[in-house]
This record gives C-alpha cells, sequence and structure tokens, in this order.
C-alpha cells in the first residue's frame, strides 16, 4: 500500500521589490512571473513583488493612504521615493524582504548599507556599490555582518557566468586567490577577435555599435573603466582591499577624443586606426594576438590592457563576444581554474541576478 504523502515543508514568503525596469530589470520581472508556480510547486517558496521603482515613479502594490497624501493623490503611481518604497516592501510584520537594484545609479547604490543594516537583503548587477568608494564597501559588509543581510551581486561580472560564486566556494572552501586574468568584456573581445588588419579598427567599431553590443557611447567600453570594475569586485571579494584609482588602466580613447561629445566622437572614431593597427603589427611580429586582458597578481598589482598573447593561449580561441576568467589559486595553480561563455545581455544578467534571490530564498527560514 502506497505511504501517504506527508508535506513537512512550509511555503516561505519573500516580499521582493525591484528598483530599475530597464532592459536587466524587465526580463528579470518576467523571469519572476514565468517561474512562480515552479517555485512555488517544488520549493514552497512565494515571491511577492510588492513594488517597482524607476528613475522618476515608482508603483506600489497597495494604496497607502499616508504615502497618496504625501505624493499629491497618486493612485496608480507616486514620485521615486526610494526610503518609502524599501519601507513599503520590508513591511512591519517580520517578513522577509530583498530589494533587487537593477539601475545603473549611484543614488541608489549609496542606500545599500541602510537598507541591510535594516534587515533588507539587496542583489543587484549594478556595480557601482562593488566598485565605489572601499568605505561604502566596508560599511556594506558591515551591516550585513551585524544585522544578518545578505549582498549579493553575481551579475556584476561577467553577467550570468558563475564568477563570483566560484571565486567565493574556493575561498569558503579554505583556498587563497593568487592571481586573476580574464577578458570581461564582450566588445572589446569581439573587436580583438575581429581585428584582423582585414579592415580599420574604427570600421569594427562602426559595426559592433550598429549590432548593439557597444553601449550607446563605445567610449563606455573603450575606455576600459567597466572592465576595471569587474576587477576590483573580485579582488573585494577575496578580501584584497583595491579601489578603481589602484587599477592601472590603459584607455583605447585618445586623450583628446576622451570628452567630446557623443556624436563628434564617432565623427572621429578613425583617430583609433593608427595605434590599433601598430598593436595588432607588434602581436603579428611576436607570432602572437592581441587580447584586451584584466590582471589581478599575486603582489596585488591590477592592470587592464591590450596584451599580445601567445596564438596557444587560452584567450586566443574565445568566440564572439565571450568572457573569460581564470582563477590560480593555491589548489588550481598548475592549471587555473576557468570560467567562460556569453557575458552580456539583459537575459542572462537577469537569470544571473534570479540565481542570487533563490541561493538567498534557500537559506531563510519560512516564517508564519
Ligand atoms: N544590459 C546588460 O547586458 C548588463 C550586463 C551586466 C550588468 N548590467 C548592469 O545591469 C544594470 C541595468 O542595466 P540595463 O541595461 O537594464 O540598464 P537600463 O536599460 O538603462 O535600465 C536602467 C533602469 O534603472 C532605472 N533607474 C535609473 N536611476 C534610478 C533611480 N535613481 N531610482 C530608480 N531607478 C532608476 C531606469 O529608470 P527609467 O526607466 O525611468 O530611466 C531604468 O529603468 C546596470 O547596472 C548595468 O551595468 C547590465
Amino acid at each position: 500500500m502506497p505511504m501517504p504523502r506527508v508535506s513537512t515543508r512550509h511555503t516561505r514568503t519573500l516580499a521582493v521589490g525591484v528598483i530599475g525596469p530597464g532592459r536587466v530589470g524587465s526580463a528579470l520581472l518576467e523571469q519572476l512571473r514565468a517561474a512562480q508556480p515552479r517555485l512555488q510547486q517544488d520549493h514552497a517558496l512565494e515571491l511577492k513583488l510588492c513594488g517597482v521603482v524607476a528613475r522618476k515613479q515608482m508603483w506600489l502594490d497597495c494604496d497607502d493612504a499616508e504615502l497618496n497624501a504625501r505624493h499629491g493623490g497618486a493612485q496608480v503611481w507616486r514620485p521615486n521615493d526610494l526610503d518609502a518604497f524599501a519601507q513599503h516592501v520590508r513591511g512591519n510584520d517580520g517578513r522577509h524582504a530583498l530589494l533587487i537594484d537593477c539601475s545603473a545609479s549611484d543614488e541608489v547604490a549609496a542606500f545599500y548599507p541602510h537598507w541591510l543594516a535594516n534587515g533588507i537583503h539587496v542583489v543587484t548587477p549594478n556595480k557601482l556599490a562593488g566598485s565605489g568608494p572601499l568605505k561604502r564597501w566596508q560599511a556594506i559588509r558591515r551591516a550585513c555582518a551585524e544585522s544578518g543581510a545578505r549582498f549579493r551581486y553575481e551579475a556584476t561580472v561577467c553577467a550570468g557566468l558563475p564568477v563570483v560564486q566560484t571565486l567565493r566556494d574556493l575561498l569558503d572552501t579554505g583556498d587563497q586567490l593568487l592571481a586573476v586574468h580574464g577578458m570581461f568584456s564582450g566588445t572589446l573581445a569581439w573587436l580583438c577577435n575581429r581585428h584582423d588588419g582585414a579592415q580599420p579598427f574604427s570600421a569594427l567599431v562602426r559595426e559592433a555599435h550598429a549590432k548593439g553590443y557597444t553601449e550607446p557611447d563605445p567610449r563606455d567600453d573603450l575606455s576600459g573603466r567597466d572592465v576595471a570594475r569587474k576587477l576590483v569586485i573580485l579582488a573585494r571579494e577575496a578580501g584584497w582591499p583595491l579601489s578603481l584609482e589602484d587599477v592601472d588602466l590603459e584607455s583605447l580613447v585618445p586623450e583628446d577624443l576622451a570628452a567630446l561629445p557623443r556624436d563628434e566622437f564617432l565623427q572621429h572614431l578613425t583617430a583609433l586606426d593608427a595605434p590599433m593597427a601598430a598593436k595588432l603589427a607588434e602581436a603579428h611580429a611576436q607570432g602572437g594576438v592581441l587580447r584586451h586582458v584584466a590582471q589581478l597578481d599575486r603582489d596585488g598589482r591590477a592592470s587592464v590592457r591590450l596584451q599580445v598573447l601567445p596564438a596557444s593561449h587560452a584567450f586566443a580561441h574565445t568566440r564572439l563576444t565571450d568572457n573569460i576568467v581564470q582563477f590560480t589559486t593555491r589548489r588550481y595553480c598548475d592549471n587555473p581554474l576557468c570560467v567562460q561563455g556569453p557575458g552580456a545581455g539583459p537575459e542572462v544578467t537577469a537569470a544571473g541576478v534570479f540565481g542570487d534571490l533563490l541561493r538567498i530564498a534557500e537559506s531563510l527560514e519560512a516564517r508564519a
């Protein structure tokens, strides 16, 4: 006779607020909606979306008379008020609450220490907290330690690829990070892969821009600053107190083009051709390839620059816009541990954020 199924699981409810319903935020909202029935059934997890806030407006799932009074009686949406938004998601019934910051705003990142200190978990693909002022980063860590709230940011480095979690697992199991090498920009990987001398570099940048591989202003990619931010995030994860200013950063944007308005910069793109052709010739002369590499050495030195690598190097064989990260550790010292794959795009980035949310949810107890 079959045994009756006795469910010992209690549903865990997590109140969620999404900040920044842009490309990543919208993809995430879609993924959350689609996953609800499966999470309920397979994991006894209920995600309760309590609100969404954009740059100027916010939408709450309640009709709070006090808030409405403060905001001129807005019933459908109210002006952005991050404090009120966080309070609304947190509620006052002792529930688990989590804010997901899908903006690229420093103003939002500045709230993290306060939210975390108040027990609200935070998940984000926004790099500004992880690579911003060290003092704020330390305040975030302190707030987590004191309140027990969790801060997760897997998607800040290589979008949905398991990079931060892999590093954390290595360290948590007693390994020691010795060095990091990587290509953290899909745009620069694509440009380096295609830059073989057949076309001027500026033509490739124009093609990447037209294909949507670059940021609206390609200087955001070409400056290497975004890559440097990712390196800082990984270094801090390993306990090295690195700041953006400590990274030896070689920008591909000539100094005299750095401050031009975007359209004017795009008109002067050919200024990149001669220096990039010279670098390519240097690579060919050495029988190597040109790659954009982020590097953190054993002695804590960090750099982001074009490098000539041997044609046999793993970075010479990446595909299209692939990102790649190599961790050299005490255990993985002869042959580093590699994570490789597409490292950008709203869908995969949102999935990285969602994975963080699920890991936090897994660790929460059911509350009545
Ligand atoms: N796209 C990718 O492939 C990718 C990959 C890895 C990481 N990321 C990171 O993910 C984040 C989102 O990227 P995205 O491509 O989705 O950007 P996006 O399309 O520009 O969306 C940004 C969103 O943030 C909102 N926002 C800006 N300031 C805000 C504020 N002060 N308060 C509340 N909301 C605010 C914007 O509101 P409005 O709609 O009102 O302007 C918009 O909805 C960024 O940090 C980015 O670096 C993106």
